[in-house]
Order: structure tokens, then sequence, then C-alpha cells
């Protein structure tokens, strides 16, 4: 059984815990979008782990974890997350593949968000300054790529380097005024970086089809949400890789077809980081506590979530262009105690009742939501393991999810932990 699990909103819907559960049952987990960007909070016990690149299967010590061609890699975050799961006593050694074509995020491409960022002003996108979106221009743009591969000639790499280097610091400092960046510092990191990650870079398409082959189960872990993917979601406020499940058989090159089953993540409600539209948005005391019950504040930044109403129109269109089966419902236990919940079932655009998502931000901008209000309920519900134990309001809540979605809720969280998920 090979399944892939991904994000139906904009990002941080509880991918983490889901592939932490479901890597039970799987012998690989592949990371195949993204970069650092990404962060995914696995929790076990009392420990609590962040991880931006390595899958998150990787907290458990017999899972192989494989980096895709697609994932954009810093290896400086990757060995720091490496160093950390040593330290609490996991070891990555001869289980974790990263492919030889991924790109490498380098310093200049922090520099190069940070700076854009910083220049555009009220009109930044919001982006977590990962270096994501300047290093997949690049990997688009190909002269100036770096790849995994490049560090096994160091001696070509320097020259590699002095060149883009040399590019790069003419358009920095013409258009930021920015210092230069000095070639020969990022090439004792990238010698470092091959030192520490060349016994891992391998060609990982043809590991996971001789694992196909073989019969192995694959996991496959997407990152950010469908609503954050380059080509179908709110554009220009996305990431810069195909983060519905669209981007997976292009990210590792392994067919959609190959997949079983595709698990959407949907919180019970919405947030979002970073800048862009958001139609069923509460700035307002409900959004405040949903932040505040649900601890709303990024995993990779830190910065507040912004929190709103669950969103149909939305979730349904993820659902549909990631071509999920089931969706897991997290974080339901963030809504107990208020009084009564709202679902945004359609859009009106302009006197226009639309229930298709409308991926162009010009459009979206002119959505006001078309809400169902239901009850509440105030029970907490962390310590259900049961679905029939959950209050009634509760169940209705999912169900009316679940007819608005057009979707099966097969997973609901209750909580952070492992065991504080209901299946049904
Ligand atoms: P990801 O990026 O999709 O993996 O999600 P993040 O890890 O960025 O954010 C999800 C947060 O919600 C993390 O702090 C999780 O530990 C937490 N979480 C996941 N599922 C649940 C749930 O059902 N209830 C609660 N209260 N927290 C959850
Ligand atoms: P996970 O995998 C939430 C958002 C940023 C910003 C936009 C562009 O944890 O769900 P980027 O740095 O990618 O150029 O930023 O995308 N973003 C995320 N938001 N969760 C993520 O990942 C995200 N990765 C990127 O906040 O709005
Ligand atoms: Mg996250």
């Amino acid at each position: 059984m090979n399944s892939c699990v991904v994000g139906l909103q904009w990002g941080d819907e509880g991918k983490g815990k889901l592939v932490d559960i479901l890597a039970e049952d799987s012998d690989i987990v592949v990371r195949y979008s993204g970069g650092s960007n990404a962060g995914h909070t696995v929790v076990i016990g009392d420990k609590r782990f962040a991880l931006h690149l390595l899958p998150s299967g990787s907290v458990r010590p017999d899972t192989i974890c494989v980096i895709t061609s697609a994932v954009v890699v810093d290896p400086e975050v990757l060995i720091k997350e490496i160093e950390g799961l040593a330290e609490k006593g996991v070891t990555l050694d001869g289980r974790l593949f990263i492919s030889e074509n991924a790109h490498v995020v380098l310093d200049y491409h922090k520099k190069e968000d940070q700076l854009r960022e910083e220049s555009l002003g009220k009109n930044k996108l919001g982006t977590t300054v990962r270096g994501i979106g300047p290093c997949y221009a690049d990997k688009v743009g190909r002269s100036y790529a770096v790849r995994m591969g490049d560090l096994r000639d160091l001696g070509q790499l320097k020259a590699k380097l002095r060149e883009i280097i040399e590019y790069k610091n003419k358009v920095l400092s013409a258009v930021y005024s920015a210092e230069p960046i000095r070639a020969d510092e990022i090439f004792d990191k990238c010698r470092s970086y091959a030192e520490r990650l060349l016994p891992h870079v391998t060609d990982t398409t043809e590991y996971l089809h001789g694992s196909i082959a073989a019969g192995r189960s694959i996991l496959f872990e997407g990152a950010q949400g469908s609503l954050l993917d380059l080509d179908h979601g709110t554009f220009p406020y996305v990431t810069s890789s195909n983060s519905s499940s669209l981007g997976m058989p292009a990210g590792c090159g392994v067919p959609a077809k190959m997949v079983d089953r595709y698990i959407g993540v949907a919180k019970a409600y919405t947030t979002r980081v970073g800048a862009g539209p958001f139609p069923a948005e509460q700035d307002n005391e409900i959004g405040q506590y949903i932040r505040d019950k649900g601890h709303e504040y990024g995993t990779t930044t830190g910065r507040p979530r912004r929190c709103g109403w669950f969103d149909a129109v939305a979730v349904s269109y993820s659902a549909k262009i990631s071509a999920i089966d089931s969706i897991a419902l997290m974080h339901l236990d963030t809504l107990s105690g208020l009084k009564e919940l709202k679902i945004c079932r359609a859009y009106n655009i302009s006197g226009e009742e639309k229930t298709f998502f409308p991926a162009n931000v010009d459009r979206l901008s002119q959505a006001s939501p078309v809400y169902e209000t239901v009850p509440g309920w105030d029970e907490e519900i962390t310590e259900v393991s049961d679905y029939d134990e959950l209050p009634l309001h509760a169940r209705d809540y999912v169900r009316m999810i679940e007819e608005m979605t057009d979707t099966p809720i097969a997973m609901i969280g209750v909580g952070p932990a492992r065991s504080q998920t209901i299946f049904r």
C-alpha cells in the first residue's frame, strides 16, 4: 500500500502528526517538494520534534527516509536536523537517501529572499525567508543552479560558484546596494556539506522504483498545502513548488497511479501565515480564541498564524486537485468552548453564489463567504478515542464538513499526540 499525505489548506494542517502515525505501517517515507520552509511537528510522549527537511517518518528508527529531486535542500538546516535527532538518540545512518538532482539552497538564496521581501514593503509575500523562491528560480533558470550531486566534484563546484557569485553580486549590488557575498566562504561551507551529506546522496528515482518492485510500502509526505501550490494555489501568495499532490509524480519520478490512497489533511478551521486572500478569516476575538487554544504560531518562523472558520469551498477544491480519497480532520479539540461555529459553504462573488474555489486572487479577493451556522460544544474532547463518544454537536459538525466537501473523514485529531487521534 502506497499512500500520499497532502495539506488541503494553506499549510500547517497537521501533516507531520499524521505522517508519523502512518509511518508505523510504511517502510519508506518520502519528502517530494518544498524545502526548509516546511515545519512539521511530531509529538511523541514528552518529546516534540519540528522537522523542516527530514520526512516526518525519520523519528521512527527503522523507517527509510527519502528526499527527492524536487525538494530544495538547505544543507545547513538538514545537517542541524540530523544532529538534533542524533542528540535525541535517533540516527539516520544508512537510512537517509537524498537525490543527487535536488537543488541546493545556499546563503545567497536566503539573502535574495530577505532583500526582496524588505524591498517590497507592504506588498511583500510574507515568505519564510528560507531562500525557497530564489533557489527554485535558479533551478528553472538552469545556468546558475547547484545540485546535491555537484558536491561530488569540489574542483568543478569551486569554479561554478565563482561564476554564480560574480553574477549574484552584480545583481545584489545593483538592485539592493547589498554587500557582496564571498565565494570562498560559500565554497568552504559546501566542502563541509559534502563531507557530511555525500554518503546519503544517490539516485532516489532508481531507489524508489526498486522499492516499489520489491513490494515495499511507501508514504509520500506533502509539504505546505494545496492552496499554496505554485500553479493551482492563490498566486502570487503561494510557495514556489507544486505543493498539492500534483507535485508528487513530478517531484519524485514516481507516477501518480502508483499511489493507492491520497489522504488530505485539514484543520477543523482554517489558518494561514503570510500574505494573501483568506475569505473566512476572523481577525477578531474568534480568531484570537482559536490562535490561543490551538497554539497557532508558525513551526518554522514563530509568526502568529491568521485564523478563521472552516472553508468548505477551499477544501473541496483542494480535495479535487489533489485526488483526495479521505480527510484527516485535525484540531477538532481546539473548537471546544465556542458557542456556535460557522462553515463557509459558498462564496458570493459579484452577486453570484459560487461553490468552486477561484484560484485567482482578483476574484478571490472579492469573495464574501456564505456561512452555515451550527451549534458548538463545551466539552473538552482531548481524551476521546471513540467517535461515538464525541459530543453530538461535534459529530454533527464533522458530518456537515463531510457533506460539504463530499469526502469521507477517516481520522479526527483531538490533540497533538499520536494517541489523540480517532480512527473511523
Ligand atoms: P504541518 O506543517 O502540517 O505538519 O503542521 P505543523 O506541525 O506546522 O502545525 C500543526 C500543529 O498542530 C503542531 O503544533 C501539532 O503538534 C499540532 N496538532 C496536530 N494535530 C493536532 C490536533 O488534532 N489537535 C491539536 N490541539 N494540535 C494538533
Ligand atoms: P508546512 O509544510 C504554512 C507560506 C509562507 C508564505 C508563502 C511563501 O509546514 O505546512 P516561501 O517561504 O515558501 O516562499 O513562502 O508560503 N508557507 C507556508 N505556510 N506552512 C508551510 O509549510 C509553509 N511553507 C510556506 O508563509 O505565505
Ligand atoms: Mg507546518
